[in-house]
């Protein structure tokens, strides 16, 4: 196959596939958290032997190596080594608690490559008509060339649309933009805007347009990217990233068509299903539509829906009540949320849970698929301190086991485990599915204050009877119920 198609073609299309292989690979590891890590590593060496096949390998139509300048050379070198350099970087000093943050700013970053290749290869189509007035008068006789401008504004504008959203969900997550921005009628506003800008991209494919009526669809794209992300609420910014996340795919994608690049292509398809795939799970675990967390208002009426229920009062408990209660259990069950992502109490959870089992009393950990703040938050917080993967139960597997248990530790988790999700229809989060904590024995919840988790509405499970607070920051307090375990 090779000789056919000359060495050097030969050489690209053999590195592509092995590029296209291990993403595929990759992403099969990433399914398991043992494997994520080689998974992960595996995809990234795919994706480098890619890129220098591109560029060492740039052949002709004959499949001759074609020069590359000297100077584009150094560009090439140049954008590698700053790229590596500040991908490298910003990955090795985030925080735990950073990480979405930085997952919608790297997916804004593809989203704007994507955008980019379409606005260089428009360039380069209308300089290609001047060049050659033949051409123009070969597309006027054969038609223009529908599908190749199709598939270049598709890029242009899913790209540009990924990119702004993506940049206003990093604001949002990092606090800039905390409130949800709703302008009167924006739902309608949204959606005419959509469809003009569409019907506008439909003209353009079908009746060829100028460079700057190019360029009105990118601005186009970029405001829609901005109207589609700001009124979303902050619980629902995880779910918005990952679809955000699958647009950026698809303009990968069609990259790849553009350039008939199989391993962009294939990167890009890839991306965009697993993007897709996670929206519609993470919709699920919070028993959400996807049309009610783009057009709906969560957490509008959050304040006051949980706020006029009759709650009752609290209890609190201290540390050293806290370890005999423990050290007496039979079985433990921890249930992880944000806050212990946000104290980086992870290594101190595993000493406790050490020394729980020590003491003969079974532990395990509850896992709601979106405890955290993102997909896989709290598998990936606990292998940090080597939890084994076999104590981490998955929601629908543990709710069953709560009846037997004696005591469950919740540790900066809340929406995940309130009740009101299951008896209280007027709640912002009635039907979302929860760690049903309330059937063990006893609930010891740690947290800082009384205040509201990430949905923004109060937890009917503090005001349980069988419920105590465990005041605190997650890691401080955990170090002194470690500490009073041991005295006993
Ligand atoms: P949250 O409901 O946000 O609750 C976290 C709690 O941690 C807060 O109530 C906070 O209370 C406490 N906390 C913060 N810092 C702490 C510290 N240093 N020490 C101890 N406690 C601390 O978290 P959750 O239960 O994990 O629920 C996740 C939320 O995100 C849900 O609403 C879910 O729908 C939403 N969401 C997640 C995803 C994904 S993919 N994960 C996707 C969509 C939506 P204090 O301030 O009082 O300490």
């Amino acid at each position: 196959m090779i000789m056919e198609l000359g060495l050097y073609t030969g050489i690209k299309t053999v590195s592509y596939l092995c590029g296209a292989l291990t993403f595929i690979i990759g992403l099969k590891m990433m399914g398991s958290p043992k494997r994520a890590r080689s998974g992960n590593a595996i995809a990234a060496l795919g994706m480098v032997v890619s890129i220098f096949a591109t560029i060492f390998f740039h052949t002709n139509a004959q499949g001759e190596l074609k020069p590359i300048p000297v100077a584009v050379y150094a560009v090439l070198v140049l954008a590698l080594l700053s790229g590596t350099l500040v991908g490298w970087i910003t990955a090795k000093k985030v925080q735990m608690t950073k990480m979405p943050e930085l997952v919608s700013m790297f997916n804004g970053m593809g989203g704007a490559c994507a955008a980019l290749i379409s606005i260089i290869e428009l360039q380069h189509l209308y300089h290609s008509i001047n060049a050659n007035p033949l051409s123009l008068l070969l597309f006027l006789a054969n038609g223009l060339p529908y599908g190749l401008i199709a598939t270049i504004l598709a890029g242009l504008i899913i790209g540009s649309v990924s990119f702004s959203g993506s940049v206003i969900a990093f604001l949002k997550l990092n606090g800039t933009m905390a409130k949800p921005i709703r302008l009167p009628y924006y739902n309608i506003i949204n959606t005419a805007f959509l469809i003009a800008l569409i019907g506008y991209a439909i003209y353009f494919v079908l009746n060829g347009g100028t460079l700057a009526s190019a360029m009105l669809l990118f601005l186009g794209a970029l405001v829609y990217g901005v109207l589609f992300t700001i009124p979303i609420g902050g619980a629902d910014m995880p779910v918005v990233i990952s679809l955000l996340n699958s647009f950026t795919g698809l303009a990968a994608a069609f990259g790849g068509f553009l350039y008939d690049n199989k391993v962009m292509l294939t990167g890009g398809i890839l991306v965009g299903s697993a993007g897709t795939l996670l929206t519609l799970v993470m919709c699920k675990a919070m028993n959400r539509s996807l049309s009610s967390v783009i057009f709906g208002a969560f957490g509008a009426s959050a304040t006051t829906s949980a706020s006029t229920t009759e709650k009752g009062s609290t209890r609190d408990l201290n540390a050293s009540d806290i370890a005999v209660l423990m050290n007496y259990s039979k079985k433990v069950v921890i249930v992880p949320g944000y806050g212990l992502a946000v104290a980086q109490a992870q290594h101190t959870i595993k000493e406790l849970e050490n020394l729980l089992e020590e003491r003969g009393v079974e532990v395990k950990y509850a896992i709601h698929p979106v405890a955290g703040r993102m997909p896989g938050h709290m598998n990936v917080l606990l292998a940090e301190s080597n939890v084994s993967y076999d104590k981490l139960v998955e929601m629908d597997d543990i709710n069953p086991e709560f009846d037997q248990t004696d005591v469950v530790l919740v540790v900066g988790a809340n929406d995940v485990v309130n009740p009101a999700a299951k008896t209280d229809p007027t709640s912002p989060i009635y039907g979302m599915p929860i760690l049903e904590v309330n059937r063990a024995h006893h609930i010891i919840v740690n947290k800082r204050s009384m205040n509201a988790g990430y949905a923004g509405i109060d937890n009917l499970l503090f005001y349980d009877s069988k419920c105590a607070m465990f005041f605190g920051d997650a890691k401080k307090a955990l170090t002194d119920l470690i500490t009073e375990i041991k005295a006993l």
